[in-house]
Parts: C-alpha cells; structure tokens; sequence
C-alpha cells in the first residue's frame, strides 16, 4: 500500500486548510510515520551481535529539520557531495557520524570531507588512495561485484555502473590503504536499488562476509563495519507487497553470527537508506488548474517534473488520490500533467482517477524520497515548498518555494569577462 492508513489519518482532515494557508503545490511529511520507520528499522536490526547503524542517505530528503528528525534517532548521514556534508555537520553530526561516499571525488571534496572533525572515507577507485591528501586511520572502499552479481533497473548492471572498486582490484585497494597509513577497515557495496525482496539484501551481506573473509586472510587485518548501501524498495503500487524488514534483520544478523563463530570476530552492520526512511512519510500536494480534451483527457496541475522527476526519469508510479472525492469511484481515465515543454512532464498516464475539476486538490503519494531533492530548473520551472506535519500536529514550512530571484542569483547582468 502507498501512503499508510495513519499518515492519511493525520493528514486529509486539515489537508484543505494546509493548502489554503502556504498555497500549493508542495511537498508534505510526515514526522510521526519517519519516525515509526526509524524505530522500526533500529528493532529489525537489533540482533546483529556487534550492533547496527543506519546512515540516511541525504541525498534522499537534504532538509535539516529532517536530518535532525534521523539524528534523534541515533542515525548517522550518508553523504555524496560536499554540500550534503556540510548540511550533516549543521545538524551537529561529525567525524563517524558522517559516511562519504562519492564517486569520481574532485580534491577540494576531500579536503571538505576530512575538514571540521572530517568523515569515513569511502573509496569509490583504487587510483584515489595516493589522492587522498591526509590518509585517515579508517577506511572504506566501495566494492562492485561485477559480474559476481545482478543489479537491477534503477541501479543498472554492476558490470556497467560507474562505481566501486573491481573484484580483482579490492585486495591492492587496502594494501595501499595500509602503505598510506590506514589501521581500522571498512567494506560498502550497493548493488540494487527500490528492492522489495529482501533476499537480495540478504545475499549482499552473504557477499561482504566472504569477501571480508578473503581480504582479512590475505592481509591479516580485521574489518570494523561492513555497509550494506541502500536499495531498500517501497511498495508504490497498491498492489505492491512491502519489504519483509523483519526477515531482512534476523537473517543478516544471522548471517553476521555464523561469520563471528567462524573467524572469531565479526563486523558491525552499516546501511545507509533512503527511500524506505522517509519515501512513503512525504506526499506532493497539487491543485488541478486545467482540463484539456484532445485526443486524450488531460488534467493539467500546478506542480510540474521540477517537483518530482520520478515518473518521467523512471516511469515510476506514484499513486495518486483525490482527499475531496475519496468515496467516489473512478469515472475517467486521464493524463496528470504539469506545464514543462517536455511530453514526458506527467505524474499520471491513463489512470483512472474520479471525476477531476479545476480546484481540486491532488494528493501524489511516495514523494518523501528522492522527490523534491531530484528537481530541477529546466524550463524556469521552480521548485515548491516542503513542509513538515510534526508530530504534534502543527505544520512547519522547513523551505519555501523558490522564486525568479533565486533562479536568477547565478547570473550575470553586468560583462564579467575574461580576454586573452
Ligand atoms: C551510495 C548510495 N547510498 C545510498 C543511496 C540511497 O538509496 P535508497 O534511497 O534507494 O535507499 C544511494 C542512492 O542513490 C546511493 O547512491
């Protein structure tokens, strides 16, 4: 299911009165439901012997009032880009609360990284280790399978992504890491992203153990943590069966058992999630501001792909209700469009939905994840507000929409030229 019983509950009595008072469209979330899902997770995990840390992956949701939400819950921050970290360092996190995991790292994103208490360094490149300027003591390398394992859809074929060092490189990779001055270890992967079965991420840490196994072998060293990545799949479909989380925790702790009873010591379990912490507790909410009959019925919106770039980018689903007309049935099939020059700018294709007006508010479920993050400008489009429903009830704005002065403060109206 996407949106659950209780976040509708809390959220469509006062949904006419939100929108009526910070303007639509924007995005929505839910306090109460992220924190349902951080507790829930923390319990999942909770048998890994050598204990367990989530490490949200900003790149999901980069609002600070959310960060702090994941801080109070004990959760460290999955960083990719410098400014991701220093908005983790806003919030009060520092040194090991703090994963950087980059790829193609420019200098200047190291430099920022081992900065201001700095941060776990993951390596996504074995030719990275003599470019790091001042080695850290712990180190981590992001491995990719290859032909070892499947992705799937959104994360592509490990042979063909980008990231991570090869299998036959990862051996070198902590032999120079060592050279350089490294003492403790860590090993991160991420081979699939939106998995709802979880013995995909169950068969990773299966991967990590032997691969720790092999590398602590040839090197005499032992590994601290292992991160499993994120990848963790919500259900977006009605239709859709959720994650077993308790089954993904028991059966990693498990896993993590067996491995400590073999060598005699076991790593800690690292994940960094971003789409199962906080993608369904956010919903995009839009006013229907044209309807439009050609060939097909379109029913035109005030929010556009700059707000959520999923269905184009992905096709992704994203359920879509009507709080005014819950109770009657659908009576149309429709496209939910925006205004962006691009025929892909649609929330919905031939869906069936009740009868829609100008006037009607829209409620876009599962937007919590990389759903305003992904946005962009294109077409001068802006981005909307996000707000947070606290858990007592009140609604904070925690950032406004974007205005044509911002989208103009890069440019230039005077020359600023340069000549040979
Ligand atoms: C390195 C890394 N970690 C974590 C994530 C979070 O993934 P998800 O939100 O699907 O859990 C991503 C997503 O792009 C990623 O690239």
């Amino acid at each position: 299911m996407p949106m659950s019983p209780e976040f509708e509950r809390r959220l469509y009595p006062v949904v006419d009165r939100i929108a009526a008072h910070f303007g639509t469209p924007f995005h929505l979330y839910d306090e109460a439901g992220i924190r349902a899902t951080g507790e829930a997770v923390k319990d999942a995990f909770r048998g890994v012997p050598e204990g367990f840390r989530e490490y949200f992956a900003v790149k999901a949701l980069p609002n600070p009032r959310i960060l702090q939400v994941m801080r109070a819950l004990g959760f460290g921050f999955d960083c990719s880009s410098v400014p991701e970290l220093l908005l983790s360092r806003r919030v009060g996190a520092r040194g090991e609360d703090l994963m950087f995991t980059s790829n193609n790292t420019a200098a200047f994103e190291f430099e920022a990284a081992l900065a201001d208490g700095g941060a776990i360094l993951n390596l996504d490149d074995i030719r990275l280790v003599p470019k790091v300027p001042r080695f850290p003591e712990l180190i981590s390398f992001r491995y990719n399978p290859g032909p070892r394992r499947t992705g799937n859809a959104i994360i592509g074929n490990p042979v063909e992504a980008k990231y991570g060092v090869a299998h036959d490189q990862i051996v070198e990779a902590y032999r120079r890491a060592i050279a350089r001055g490294a003492r403790r270890f860590g090993l991160h992967t991420m081979v699939v992203s939106n998995e709802r079965n979880h013995r995909f991420m169950v068969q990773t840490v299966e991967m990590l153990l032997d691969l720790m196994a092999w590398v602590s072998g040839e090197l005499d060293i032992r590994f601290e943590f292992m991160n499993m990545g994120g990848g963790l799949g919500i259900p977006y479909r009605p239709e859709d069966e959720p994650l077993d989380l308790a089954a993904l925790g028991r059966e990693a702790a498990e896993r993590i058992d067996r491995f400590r009873e073999r060598h005699g010591w076991a790593p800690r379990l690292f994940m960094e999630s971003g789409r199962y912490m906080t993608g369904p507790h956010g919903v995009l909410v839009t006013r229907v501001i044209n309807r439009k009959e050609i060939y097909r019925t379109y029913v035109g919106v005030d929010a556009c792909m700059s707000a959520l770039m999923r269905p184009g980018m992905y096709g992704a689903y994203h359920h879509i209700t009507v709080p005014g007309k819950r109770d009657l049935p659908p009576a149309e099939t429709v496209d939910v469009v925006g205004s962006l020059c691009e025929n892909n700018d649609k929330f919905a294709i031939q869906r069936a939905l009740p009868p829609l007006e100008e006037g009607d508010l829209l409620v876009i479920h599962d937007t919590g994840a990389h759903g305003h993050a992904m946005g962009f400008n294109y077409n001068g489009r802006l981005r909307p507000k996000e707000l947070l429903l606290r858990a007592d009830g009140a609604v904070e704005l925690i950032r406004r929409e974007e205005t044509v002065e911002d989208h103009f403060a890069t440019l230039r109206f005077a020359p600023d030229v340069w000549t040979p």
